[in-house]
């Protein structure tokens, strides 16, 4: 395997505290490159939280300082940092049944139909884009598996992607700490986890497992991915983007769905832009997604399916 760690430099150049400083350039090169590869939008706000980060990284690779970390970071053989990095910046917090109303109403009203068409034969795909460790694609198949026990011999699958793959190595893991057995109602627990063995967290259940699929994903690059969807979940994501980033992910949403589908965006987001055209509210940050009219893109064929 390449070395791809750079060789330490003297010491790190401490300001009269102590600290290694971050100047604002250094903090411009960081936010720079987390929008145009994430496009996460990192505000000078944040400048505190991205130093306190990343500090661990600067010290434990035995950089002098924040401009040696963004020279390493910006190289070809930084890249492997670059996800580091990413993985200490972004906001990984979910958990089971966040935003329950969402699977209230996909128990009532977006389901049933879908499962009496898989029971004919179609293929249902359900996204969970943003799934962070796992916990939004697992709520999505307890709640399949709870209105319907044998969906693992239809053809309804959940795709289950992040851009972090740490988190995508969590979800595959399925591995949870016992106090997040609280958000899940008593009999999916004891039908759709197991006891972990070796420790006092649960795993989730091979039948819930096996209606996943996790992989890693960008949401502002491309989707080599075929859809169409009939359900896709992208909450709590979206709000880290430009408003243009966010407008263009709601079209590319409503134009890889089938018409009739649903999206469900988190509380604190909301449909602008072209889109709004195609996607009818239906109830709390869940839509419906409107017939496409003539001349719209279809784009539920593009090329190399995951899903
Ligand atoms: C706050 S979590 C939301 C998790 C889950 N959807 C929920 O609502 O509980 C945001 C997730 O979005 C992911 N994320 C951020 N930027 C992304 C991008 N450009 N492409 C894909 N995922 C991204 C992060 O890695 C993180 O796991």
């Amino acid at each position: 395997m390449i070395e791809t760690r750079p060789t330490p430099v003297a010491g790190p150049a401490l300001d009269a505290t102590g600290a290694i400083p971050m100047s604002q350039a250094d903090f411009n090169r960081i936010a720079n490159r987390v929008q145009d590869d994430y496009g996460i939008q990192l505000p000078l706000a944040k400048k505190d939280l991205v130093y306190s980060r990343l500090l661990r990284r600067v010290r434990s690779l035995g950089f002098a300082d924040f401009g040696a970390y963004c020279d390493h970071v910006e190289s070809v053989a930084g890249l492997p940092e670059r996800t580091e990095m990413l993985s200490a910046l972004t906001t990984n917090v979910t958990h089971f049944f966040r935003e329950r109303h969402h699977f209230d109403l996909l128990s009532s009203l977006v389901l049933p139909p879908l499962i009496e068409a898989a029971r004919r034969g179609s293929r249902v795909r359900l996204w969970s884009a943003g799934c962070s460790s796992g916990q939004e694609p697992y709520s999505l198949a307890l709640t399949l598996l709870a209105l319907c026990p044998d969906a693992a011999r239809l053809d309804i699958r959940i795709l289950a992607t992040d851009i972090d793959p740490k988190m995508i190595a969590r979800g595959k893991d399925a591995l949870y700490p016992a106090a997040e057995r609280i958000a899940i109602s008593e009999p999916l627990l004891s039908r759709f986890t197991e006891a972990e063995p070796m420790g006092d967290g649960f795993r989730i259940s091979e039948a819930a497992r096996a209606l996943v699929t996790f992989a890693p994903l960008n949401l502002i690059g491309d989707w080599p991915i075929r859809g169409p969807f009939d359900v896709i979940f992208c909450r709590n994501v979206a709000i880290y983007f430009s408003a243009a980033i966010q407008e263009r992910l709601w079209q590319r949403f409503a134009a890889i769905t089938r018409p009739g589908a649903y999206l469900f965006i988190g509380h604190s987001e909301r449909i602008t832009g072209p889109a709004e055209a195609r996607l009818e509210n239906v109830g709390i940050t869940a839509y419906r997604v409107l017939p496409q009219h003539d001349g719209d893109r279809q784009t539920s064929d593009s090329t190399g399916a995951t899903q």
